[in-house]
Formats: structure tokens, C-alpha cells, sequence
């Protein structure tokens, strides 16, 4: 850490414009900042290889010789945590996108302003610092919750382990409950692996999902020419399922009709297939789960009490993530890894400073919704690390503690588009995915990731300058399209997925 504080860091400017770069250098020396200087990106590469590696590069995008975007590429790969900051005096959504898909940290446009160039700078280091400070950090969880796939070390996780294990031994119906996104089916999974029944079927029904008239022929089948549509003999998930284990979810939506067949299941074992007379002998266990209040059902007359009872014989509680506290970091380290695994994202580690933010947070849709966070957060983190920054703005909420860093919107506003209101905030958004839908179509080779990124970066971006979105989004772009038009209206509207007129009548308001 003393290292990082008593050295000056320093910055490495690439430009084939002396005056550029004699101003840039000016601006970063003012703050104590060693600047080296190189005329071409070969030259810029050559100084990086060479090391050591500066702390930042200023690269520009457009240069006599190899480009700004190659020049990018040829860093980032001598020295993969290189920070870089693009320099553009025109700014496209295609360069937008590719600068941030070769790893560029951030991108400014030229004329600058000092000031900015001065905030950017700081933070690029200041994330820079982040990334070192979490440095060899080792995950904490162990071999044995890979196996599982359930992580947790809080109490009340422990207390869930407990109940696993004590279920295993037997075929007890377990009865899981808790808010959606908890690990219900997780659990009744682990249940399963640990129990005699391991290396039979694990069946699992969605009551919900199927319809009424359809879920008793899903369960337990039905003879050909039991209904219309019954062409032909059909195996239900029961006898499917023999010596298994079935795997009834959201158990509160099922009709009551159904429920009487389930309760004959477990009274005797037994099931008869629609539309037949055979009765026949299954061998399954049960168990159920639900995010909807049975006792009150029962009370209300819309669950079966007797069933009920039956279900219920064993309880588990899942906790909502709110209050396992101390598990949030194991279980974003654990998907992380998986991600990782995946080949869905390199990002490998949390700042300290996001992983506070993550566990303050009240995550109503529990671990699910904290998966989704970590996997969107791993997709925009631009080096190895996920930093605040990178966070969901709603996650983030009055913790967005990192200044704007100024990247959109920065360069000069070029007048009439200043007055632009959001006529529809539908045709802006639509106009937004068509520029970057179309920049994609121009090469970019992983599409859905390139769009995301594209979107989570222009949203984070504005919504941490708190001005309002779709103007701001609507009058970048049609500055930009103006410009690829070369000022032809018709062009520009053109492109922008409008007529001409509407295009006028906007810029008039
Ligand atoms: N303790 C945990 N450790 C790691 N991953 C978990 C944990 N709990 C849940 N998950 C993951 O979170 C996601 C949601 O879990 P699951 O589907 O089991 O929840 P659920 O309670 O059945 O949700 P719903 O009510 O919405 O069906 C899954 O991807 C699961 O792997
Ligand atoms: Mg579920």
C-alpha cells in the first residue's frame, strides 16, 4: 500500500498530435502526475512492453500508422490490467463499443476539458488502486459447498444443513418454504443427492406452470381415448419416477381436485392413470415447496387440511438472503467462480468497497436476484475486478460513491441539439438499440454481450450524472448521426429510424 501512496503514479500519453500531447501533459503534471510521451501507437506499445508498465495510458483513437483500437489490443496484451483511457475527437457509438470492448477503461473526446481529463485520470487510478488492494485475495469458500452447490455459513443456514441431514436417513415428505428465490428447489435437490433414493430419477413439477386440466395427466398419466387429445397411452411423472423422488413446486397452486390424488399417493401409495381402473403401486417420496402461506389456505378452504398435515411432517425454512448477512460474500464468490467456469465472464474478484455495498443490500429477490447482479456486474467490470462502479444503479442506490467519470456527453455540444426534448421515450430507446444494434452488425463478434455492456454502460453512466436519460441519450444521438451524415437532414432522420419531419419538429421543440 505505502507503495502506491508515496510514488507518483504515472501516465503514458499516445498521440501523433504534439500539440495534444504537450497540453494533456501539462494538465496531468499540474497534479503531480510523471508523464512520458510517445509519438505513435508502435512507439506507445513499444514503451509498455518495455516496462515498467505505467500506471495509465491516454491513447488516441485516430493516428497516422496503426489505429488507436489495434494499438489498444496490443497492450491490453502485453499487459492485461493496463488501464487505458481513449481519446477521441468524434465520438461513435462504434467506438464506444469497441473501446470498451478491448478492455479500455473509459474514453474522452477531444477538445478536452482539463478539469475532466484531471477527475477521469483519478479515477481511473483510484479503480487502478482498488483492483491492487484486493490483490491475492483468496475466495472463501471451501471444496465441500462446490460439491453441494448450497452456500452458507450463517446460523441459519447451518440450521437449514442440519435438517438436510437429518431428512436423508428416510423418506419423511419434507415441506420447503420461503420467499422466491431462496434455494427452495436447491435444497430439495440436496435432500435427494444425500438420500438412499440418489441414484433414481429427481422429478420436478411446477404446479403452477401447468394447467388444471393438464396436471393430473401429468402426474399420473392417462389411458388412450380418456379425453380428447388422449391418442394415445401416457406414462405420468408417478410412474416415471419409481424409487425417485418427485419434486412438487409451488404445491399452493394446486387445484384441490389434484390435491385429493396427492393425499391418496401418500396415505397408500397409490394411483390410478386418468381415464383408468388399474391401480397401480408407486414407490416415491415428496416433497413440496411454496412461497404462499398454506396455513392461511388451509384456513381459507382452498388448501386441504388433511393434505396439509401429510405434506408437513418435516419443515424447512429458507431464510431470505436479508438475513444470512454473513453468506453474501461466499455466494458471490461462488458464482463468480462459476461464471468464470463458464467461460461466461473472466471477473474473478469484488473490491471491498462493492462487496460492503452488496451485503447492505435488502435483496427481495433473494439469491436469485443476487446471481443476476453478480453475472450483469461481471459482464461491464473492465479488469479483473468488479468495482462499485460496475454495480446496477438500483443496487448501488446512495452508495454510488465514485464521481461521474465523465465519458458521454463530455465533448463539445454543438448547439441546436441542446434544445432537444424526448418527444417519445420509446422511439429514443428504440433509436438507441438500432445505433448500437447496427455498430454490431459491423463486426463486434459476442452480440448479446457487446449490446449489454453497451446498454449497462450508457445507463450506469447517466443515471450516476443524474441528469434525466432519454434527452441526453436522443440528443447524442442525433448529434452523431448528423455528423455520420455529413448535416444531410434527410440522412440523419434516416438513420435514426425517423422522417425528416418528425426529426425537425423534435429539434424545434
Ligand atoms: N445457498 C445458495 N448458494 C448458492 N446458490 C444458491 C443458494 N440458494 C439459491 N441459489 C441459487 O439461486 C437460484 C434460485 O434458487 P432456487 O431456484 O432453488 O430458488 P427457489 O426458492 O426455488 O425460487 P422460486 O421460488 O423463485 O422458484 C438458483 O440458481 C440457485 O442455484
Ligand atoms: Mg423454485
Amino acid at each position: 500500500m505505502s507503495e502506491i501512496t508515496t510514488k507518483p503514479p504515472t501516465i503514458l500519453v499516445i498521440d501523433d498530435d504534439t500539440e495534444i500531447r504537450y497540453s494533456l501533459s501539462r494538465v496531468l503534471t499540474s497534479r503531480k502526475y510523471v508523464v512520458t510521451e510517445a509519438a505513435s501507437g508502435e512507439q506507445g506499445i513499444a514503451m509498455v512492453k518495455k516496462g515498467p508498465f505505467p500506471d495509465l495510458v491516454f491513447l488516441d483513437v485516430r493516428m497516422g500508422g496503426m489505429g488507436g483500437i489495434e494499438a489498444l489490443q496490443h497492450i491490453r496484451s502485453a499487459n492485461p490490467k493496463q488501464l487505458v483511457v481513449l481519446m477521441t475527437a468524434f465520438g461513435t457509438a462504434q467506438t464506444a463499443i469497441e473501446a470498451m470492448k478491448y478492455g479500455a477503461f473509459d474514453y474522452v473526446m477531444k477538445p478536452f476539458d482539463p478539469a475532466k481529463v484531471l477527475t477521469l485520470a483519478e479515477n481511473a487510478l483510484k479503480a487502478h488502486a482498488d483492483m491492487r488492494a484486493v490483490g491475492d485475495y483468496k475466495p472463501t469458500i471451501n471444496a465441500d459447498d462446490y460439491r453441494e452447490g448450497v452456500v452458507g455459513s450463517s446460523p441459519v443456514m447451518q440450521d437449514v444443513f442440519k435438517v438436510i441431514g437429518q431428512v436423508t436417513a428416510s423418506d419423511v415428505t419434507v415441506m420447503i418454504t420461503g420467499e422466491s428465490g431462496t434455494g427452495k428447489e436447491l435444497v430439495a435437490r440436496s435432500i435427494w443427492k444425500h438420500s438412499h433414493r440418489a441414484s433414481r430419477p429427481f422429478i420436478a413439477v411446477n404446479c403452477a406452470a401447468i394447467p388444471d386440466n393438464l396436471i393430473e395427466s401429468e402426474l399420473f398419466g392417462h389411458e388412450k381415448g380418456s379425453f380428447t387429445g388422449a391418442t394415445v397411452q401416457r406414462l405420468g411423472k408417478f410412474e416415471l419416477c419409481d424409487k425417485g423422488t418427485i419434486f412438487l413446486d409451488e404445491i399452493g397452486d394446486m387445484a384441490l381436485a389434484t390435491q385429493t390424488k396427492i393425499l391418496r399417493v401418500l396415505q397408500q401409495g397409490e394411483i390410478q392413470r386418468v381415464g383408468g381402473t388399474e391401480t397401480l403401486k408407486v414407490d416415491v417420496r415428496i416433497i413440496a415447496a411454496t412461497n404462499k402461506d398454506l396455513e392461511e389456505m388451509v384456513k381459507a378452504k382452498t388448501f386441504r387440511e388433511d393434505l396439509y398435515y401429510r405434506l408437513n411432517v418435516v419443515r424447512i425454512r429458507m431464510p431470505p438472503l436479508r438475513e444470512r448477512g454473513d453468506d453474501v460474500p461466499q455466494i458471490v464468490d461462488f458464482c463468480l467462480q462459476n461464471l468464470v467456469k463458464q467461460k461466461k465472464a473472466r471477473v474473478a474478484k469484488v473490491s471491498p468497497e462493492a462487496m460492503a455495498v452488496l451485503t447492505r443490500h435488502n435483496w427481495p429477490g433473494n439469491v436469485r436476484e443476487l446471481e443476476n447482479v453478480i453475472y450483469r456486474s461481471a459482464v461491464i467490470a473492465q479488469g479483473d475486478t468488479i468495482l462499485v462502479k460496475d454495480l446496477p444503479a438500483e443496487i448501488r442506490g446512495a452508495a454510488g460513491v465514485e464521481p461521474p467519470v465523465g465519458a458521454l456527453g463530455s465533448g463539445a455540444s454543438e448547439a441546436p441539439f441542446d434544445t432537444v426534448r424526448t418527444a417519445s421515450a420509446e422511439s429514443a430507446a428504440l433509436a438507441a438499440a438500432k445505433v448500437v444494434a447496427e455498430s454490431i452488425a459491423g463486426g463486434a463478434t459476442d452480440a448479446t454481450l457487446t449490446l449489454e455492456r453497451a446498454f449497462d454502460f450508457l445507463h450506469n453512466e447517466l443515471g450516476r450524472q443524474g441528469t434525466p436519460m432519454l434527452p441526453q441519450i436522443e440528443r447524442e444521438l442525433a448529434r452523431r448521426a448528423f455528423a455520420a451524415a455529413e448535416g444531410d437532414a434527410t440522412a440523419a432522420a434516416k438513420s435514426l429510424g425517423l422522417t425528416k419531419v418528425a426529426l425537425q419538429k423534435r429539434l424545434k421543440e
